[in-house]
């Protein structure tokens, strides 16, 4: 067995050992969208530092903690907290939880994260389905000897986020009366926000938002057979005009407005499962 199995292994036994329930259900909160994890009923938390071969968060806004426990009844796992490229780990450490989470029996990861419109007809605030990405512009997970025991060397991406969980989505949002958005996310390393050529390319290739996160994660996710569902919270607008100043409080401000109907999206969405 190759060094990361055996990693991936340890920090599952372990994670494991602190546990009396499974979960099937994986959720990675974005930032300035960490308020779902005060809804969960907790079974336990762990510091990711606790955890062995878990990178350490360090952005302001990312909790830092892996929660087990109930929402309405579903038993999840949390992750307060996400590790972005950016802060300077490999794309391997950036979707090593992801690849925990499967071996801890996850089936089904819901992804959250802030983005930058540069669809004209989205505001600030509004929600957007990930139907699709573009990942071209990070670095991609799977770069490296191939882990045969996680999933195939190649491996298919047409359907990327499940089409189901979409589909179900977008009835919760109807009922619930939640604005929707279904779009492209374009993935770019960060941790600069984009320049306004930048933002112009990303519309022009056919993206509706950006973001600094989220896609590594997914394909991971998806290389390793589980089903993923991601929303973006738009919290800048990249094309709004050309002395639109981004600022990461900003990004953090307009992220926890608007997550409360992201918590309830996912909540109601948990309870299909
Ligand atoms: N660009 C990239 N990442 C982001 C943005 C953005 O405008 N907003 C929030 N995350």
């Amino acid at each position: 067995m190759n060094n990361l199995m055996t990693h991936l292994r340890e920090a599952a036994t372990y994670i494991q050992s602190q546990l009396t329930i499974s979960a099937k259900v994986g959720i990675v909160l974005g930032s300035g969208l960490g308020n779902l994890a005060n809804l969960v009923e907790i079974e336990k938390e762990i510091p990711y530092a606790e955890i062995p071969y878990f990178p350490v968060s360090t952005v302001k806004g990312h909790g830092g903690k892996l929660i087990i426990g109930k929402l309405k009844g579903k038993s999840v796992l949390v992750m307060a907290g996400r590790f972005h490229f950016y802060e300077g780990y490999t794309p391997q450490q950036v979707v090593f939880p992801i690849r925990v989470m499967k071996l801890l029996g996850v089936e089904t990861l819901l992804l959250s994260n802030a983005a930058g419109a540069v669809n004209p007809d989205y505001k600030v605030g509004d929600l957007m389905i990930l139907k699709d990405h573009i990942s071209f512009f990070t670095s991609n997970p799977l770069i490296g000897s191939n882990e045969e025991d996680l999933g195939t060397r190649f491996p298919d991406m047409s359907e990327p986020y499940c089409k189901k969980l979409i589909a179900e989505a977008i009835k919760i949002a109807k009922i619930n009366n939640i604005e929707l958005h279904e779009g492209v996310y374009t993935a770019v390393t960060g941790p600069t926000f984009e320049t306004h050529a930048e933002y112009q390319l990303i519309k022009f290739i056919g993206s509706d938002v950006v973001g600094m996160s989220t896609v590594q994660e997914t394909i991971a996710a998806v290389h390793a057979g589980m089903k993923v569902f991601a929303v973006s919270v738009v919290t800048d607008l990249g094309i709004r005009h050309e002395d639109n100043i981004i600022t990461h409080e900003e990004v953090l401000e307009a992220a926890k407005a608007a997550e409360p109907k992201l918590s309830l999206l996912f909540i109601e969405l948990i309870q299909q499962l």
